[in-house]
């Protein structure tokens, strides 16, 4: 199965004067079709590797075994990793719409992957020429997730979480195609060097005028030291909202789960 993608170039080619016109379009879909969800969270930090996805898919289970419906998004398009943490393994099927229904993972919580699209697992693949595949793989980025945002019928969710990868890029992305920016979860590690990088992202989300809902200090109780999760809390005047040691239990979901539900 494969997302129907266009190409900002494709769109452009095909009919420059009704540009426009389709971006509209494609923003209205994407509300249509995120009519039915409560509350969109992005799960976002500026340094890779300090749990995103980890924090994600435990923190939607935990909200599930309290009775909600949610969904998760991997908005990692090339580092997909959510159907793994949460035990999907079956695909997507469309829908006579011609919409896409998402997976069902562990503790019921509903998830859309590009790793769920890819058979073979392989990264996006760009068309166009060599020297341009920066700019090509933006577009197929920004593209994809357009699709993911407009076709994957979600049906009624109290919330849907959207994975993010490392970086900015895919936040402001969001932000473009979404009416208003989606409500930020910070992810951070206690060092130093995560601290400075997360706080880059929380400013520029705090620049688009995104709510910032708290951050999470992952991998407390190892060889990580520093104390990155209060400073930011700080900083921005939001609540540190948990710190996860290494290998948590399921407790420490649950109480997460219970902080962002009174956060709202
Ligand atoms: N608290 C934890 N206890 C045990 N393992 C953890 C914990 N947090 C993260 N991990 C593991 O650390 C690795 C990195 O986590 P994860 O992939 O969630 O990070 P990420 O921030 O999403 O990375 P990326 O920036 O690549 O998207 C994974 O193998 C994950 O299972
Ligand atoms: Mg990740």
């Amino acid at each position: 199965m494969s997302l129907n993608l266009r190409t900002y170039h494709e769109l452009a080619g095909a009919d420059r004067s009704g540009l426009p016109e389709q971006i509209a379009a494609q923003r209205r879909r994407v509300t249509e079709r995120l009519a039915g969800v409560g509350r969109l969270i992005a799960v976002m930090s500026g340094k890779g590797g300090v749990g995103k996805s980890f924090v994600t898919a435990h923190l939607a289970r935990a909200l599930a075994r309290a009775g909600r419906a949610v969904g998760v998004l991997d908005a990692d398009l090339n580092g997909p990793t959510m159907p793994r943490l949460l035990g999907v393994d079956h695909s997507p099927l469309p829908t006579p719409d011609g919409a896409i229904e998402p997976a069902i993972g562990v503790d019921g919580v509903k998830c859309m992957s590009m790793d769920l699209l890819l058979q073979d697992g392989a990264p996006l693949t760009f068309r166009g020429p060599q020297a341009e595949s920066f700019v090509w793989r933006g577009a197929l980025e920004a593209a994809a997730l357009r699709e993911f945002l407009g076709d994957v019928a979600w049906g009624a969710l109290d919330m849907l979480l959207l994975d993010l990868p490392p970086g900015i890029q895919r936040f402001h992305e969001l932000g473009d195609l979404l009416s208003t920016p989606p409500p930020v979860l910070t992810v951070t590690i206690p060092t130093p060097e995560s601290r400075d990088a997360v706080r880059r992202a929380m400013r520029a989300a705090s620049d688009r005028s995104a709510p910032l809902l708290g951050v999470v200090e992952n991998m407390v109780d190892g060889h990580f030291t520093g104390t990155a999760g209060a400073d930011l809390a700080a900083e921005f005047s939001v609540p540190l909202l948990a710190r996860i040691p290494w290998h948590p239990t399921p407790d420490t979901w649950d109480q997460l789960a219970q902080q962002l539900g009174s956060s709202a």
